[in-house]
């Protein structure tokens, strides 16, 4: 059995949830790569440790379990925005990539990965063209989309359309997230926001 098979198909399930024919996609390129696409050992994050913790918190969604599971298989790095980020930032979170034009599961029009952020660490305000969907798996979340604040909890989702400001500061055990991208998914049009609560670009 390829070696990501029970993570790849628990974030199918769950992103198939999302009532939108971008989502059912990323679903389908999951399930396809579950069964067929075998992932080699990774070299461990700077956070593994910390991903790992996060990953046990009380009422995580069933998929930490399994990304905790499949921990040693995971391509996590910085963000692939991390040149146009704060350094502290993207010191203190991490996104593996799982679809992408360049792989690991290849797909020419959509992204997909999980994300780290640290405890109390704020990701200040941003936006680009893509499309964009995060759903929490362990731990909290304060977000701010659309000038509103709202606390993400495991199994949450927030979409963002295509060029709405957004922020999230990590609750106090931090949390794990999946998130998607679609519609325009190069980084050409990512950039950071100026910020009353965080670090200015
Ligand atoms: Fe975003």
């Amino acid at each position: 059995m390829p070696t990501l098979t029970p993570l790849l198909l628990a974030l199918a399930d769950l992103t198939e949830t999302e009532p939108r024919a971008e989502a059912r996609a990323t679903a389908a390129a999951l399930r396809a790569a579950a069964a067929s696409h075998d992932f080699g050992p990774e070299p461990p994050s700077l956070l593994d440790a910390d991903i790992r913790v996060a990953s046990g918190i009380p009422g995580a969604h069933t998929c930490a379990t399994h990304l905790a599971e499949a921990q040693a298989f995971l391509p996590w790095q910085a963000s692939p925005a991390a040149s146009l980020q704060p350094a502290t930032l993207a010191a203190t979170k991490a996104v593996a990539t799982l679809i992408a034009p360049e792989g690991p599961i290849l797909a020419p029009d959509l992204r997909f990965g999980l994300f780290y952020q640290a405890p109390g660490v704020y990701y200040p305000l941003h936006a680009h063209e893509a499309a964009e969907t995060y759903t929490i798996l362990a731990g909290s979340a304060d977000w701010q989309a659309a000038g509103r604040h709202f606390t993400l909890a495991p199994g949450d989702a927030i979409h963002h359309p295509p060029q709405l400001p957004h922020a999230m500061r990590a609750g106090p055990r931090g949390f794990l997230a999946m998130w998607r991208w679609s519609g325009d998914i190069s980084f050409d049009s990512y950039r950071m926001l100026p910020d009353p609560d965080g670090t200015d670009p």
